[in-house]
C-alpha cells in the first residue's frame, strides 16, 4: 500500500525547538492523531490514542527507556516498536518519518487507521 508522505516541520531545528529532548506533541496529520516524541535516539511518531481505554500518549512521559508511559493507568509503550510493554493490551502504531532537505516528513498508509 502506497504511504503518502506529509511535512510537519520545515527543518529539524524548528521540530527540536518546538518539541525539547523527552517531550511530545500531539499532532494531527491527515485526520489522524499523532504522538510525536523526541527520544534520546532522534524523533518518533506513534498513534496518540492509548491501546488501552484512548488517553492522549501525548500527555504521558518519556522514561528512560525510551517508552511513553499513559497518563491514565499507565501502560509503557515502546517507542520504536509501539510494544506495550507487558502484554495487557494491543500494541500501538508507530510511523515512519523522514528527514529530508526541505523538512522533517512523516508516511502515512492511505487506509491506516
Ligand atoms: S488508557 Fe492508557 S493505560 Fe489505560
Amino acid at each position: 500500500m502506497e504511504k503518502t508522505w506529509h511535512k510537519i516541520f520545515e527543518n529539524e531545528t524548528e521540530a527540536k525547538a518546538q518539541v525539547p529532548l523527552r517531550q511530545t506533541k500531539l499532532l494531527a496529520v491527515a485526520g489522524k492523531e499523532i504522538c510525536l516524541a523526541h527520544t534520546a535516539a532522534g524523533f518518533v511518531a506513534i498513534q496518540d490514542a492509548c491501546p488501552h481505554l484512548g488517553s492522549s500518549l501525548s500527555r504521558g512521559k518519556i522514561n528512560y527507556l525510551n517508552e511513553v508511559v499513559c497518563p491514565w493507568h499507565s501502560y509503557r509503550y515502546d517507542l520504536r516498536s509501539g510494544k506495550e510493554c507487558d502484554y495487557r493490551t494491543r500494541n500501538a502504531k508507530t510511523y515512519p518519518l523522514e528527514i529530508r532537505e526541505d523538512g522533517l516528513y512523516i508516511g502515512l498508509l492511505e487506509k491506516q487507521e
